[in-house]
């Protein structure tokens, strides 16, 4: 039986990270592995709180520094109260984005330098880091416009849900260069997923990574 595996969901807005994250989970339980799905910002009652802070619409504009510090408190609660407990504990975890997405957000898309990220990722992080990463890609219109169509809207028909999703297209096309370079410089642990193919499409290829590298025994 494989150690416990720490799989991490990212992309853009969206791009589907909830809906495979979930389909992950269940076709894991047929294989008789109960993966614990948890979602960042957020995860547990502390990081939630900061989540509310994060993702509120009427938030006051705030500098990508002091955006980034609010993502690592949280994610230190996280990791400390939810994540490592139950990886210790022998469980899978399945989150909904993790590091890379500030990498992308504050790092690639928000201007802060790389070495602000690698400091805060070496503080809060190390050594618990995901042993896979599924990169969800699309052009960032077609996600955008899924997400909106989704039904969960704050301000109306069309309105985006969060400060993040608002953000002009330049930002958006950043993220998605942020998660291609990022798949590119670390192919040992992130996979770049091709997510305009159908839902179905989509998480079998997803399978096939996670049997390939995580449950084939040969790591
Ligand atoms: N492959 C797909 N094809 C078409 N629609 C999809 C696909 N995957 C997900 N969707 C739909 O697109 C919307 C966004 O999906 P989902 O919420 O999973 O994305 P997300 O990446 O978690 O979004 P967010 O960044 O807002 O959290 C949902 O309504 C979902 O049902
Ligand atoms: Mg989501």
């Amino acid at each position: 039986m494989a150690s416990a595996k720490f799989i991490t969901f990212e992309g853009g807005e969206g791009s589907g990270k909830s809906t495979q994250a979930r389909l992950l989970a269940d076709r894991l339980q047929v294989r008789g592995i109960e993966a614990l799905l948890t979602r960042e910002p957020g995860g547990s009652p502390f990081a939630e709180r900061v989540r509310a802070l994060l993702l509120d619409p009427a938030i006051p504009a705030h500098g990508a520094l002091s955006e980034a510090l609010l993502f690592y408190a949280a994610r230190a609660d996280h990791l400390d109260k939810t994540i490592r407990p139950a990886l210790a504990a022998g469980r899978w975890i399945i989150c909904d984005r993790f590091s890379d997405s500030s990498r992308v957000y504050q790092g690639a898309a928000g201007g802060l330098r790389a070495a602000t990220l690698d400091a805060l990722e070496r503080l809060v992080v190390l050594p618990t880091r995901p042993h896979l990463t599924l990169i969800l890609d699309l052009p960032p219109m077609q996600g955008l416009a899924r997400a909106r169509a989704r039904g969960t809207l704050v301000g109306g028909v069309g309105a985006p849900t969060d400060p993040f999703e608002g953000r002009d297209a330049s930002f958006h096309e950043h993220l998605r260069k942020g998660y291609a370079a990022l798949a590119k410089a670390e192919p040992q642990r992130c996979a770049l997923v091709d997510a305009t193919k159908p839902t179905d499409v989509v998480a079998a290829e997803i399978w096939a990574l996670v049997e390939q590298r995580l449950l084939s025994g040969a790591r």
